[in-house]
């Protein structure tokens, strides 16, 4: 599966690609790199694989924690995670995702980037302040900046020309549903 790996200047890994869509459209305009995107879920991994033919596209369905694990220390030009699940994001879950994070920086190479878009919702789905949005913002910055990784850059929102299953379903109700993109660097 992973044959064309070799014969790419550059690696790039989708954590949760969910149905591939995002994965496919950077991979169309980028022939030069071997786009691998990692999903757990195994229905959307074969409806992904039966649409997306492109050279340079693998699909692994398992979970990403396990995959990475695999890949050689300092082997990977950029991460992405687009919308993690809360598991993988949430500040109540951090002592459990920063590990995983941490081997995600591991694999990356000196130079390497990962880009994370992560969204904020208030409990009772109320609209997020400004206030409470640049104190999360802060904080997730903060716990992957004591990782290892240097910001390069953070913005509110998603890239424009990103579409994903999530994305598309969030931006339809940006006040409730707040939007980070963290541009982080090894
Ligand atoms: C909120 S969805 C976002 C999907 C996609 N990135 C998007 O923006 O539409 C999170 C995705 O991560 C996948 N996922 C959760 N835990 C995972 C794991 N440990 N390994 C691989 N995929 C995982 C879920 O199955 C789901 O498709």
């Amino acid at each position: 599966m992973l044959d064309g790996l070799f014969l790419h200047p550059k690696v790039i890994v989708e954590l949760g690609m969910g149905d591939g869509r995002l994965l496919e459209s950077l991979a169309m305009r980028d022939a030069n790199s071997f786009y691998i995107g990692i999903e757990v879920n195994k229905e959307q991994c074969e409806q992904a694989r039966a649409r997306i033919t492109l050279p340079n596209v693998a699909i692994m369905s398992d979970s990403f924690e396990d995959i990475v694990l695999t890949f050689p220390d300092g082997s990977v030009d950029r991460f992405m995670a687009v919308l993690p699940d809360p598991a993988f994001i949430d500040e109540k879950s951090e002592s459990r995702w920063k590990p995983f994070y941490k081997t995600v920086y591991n694999k990356l190479k000196r130079g390497g980037t990962f880009q994370l878009i992560a969204e904020i919702t208030d409990e009772l789905l109320q609209p997020v302040d400004d206030k409470v949005y640049s104190k999360w913002a802060v904080w997730l910055e903060s716990s992957l900046i004591s990782i290892g990784f240097i910001l390069k850059s953070r913005q509110e929102g998603a890239p424009m020309h990103y579409s994903s299953r999530c994305l598309d379903q969030f931006r339809g109700d940006p006040k409730r549903v707040r939007m980070t993109t963290l541009e982080l660097g090894k």
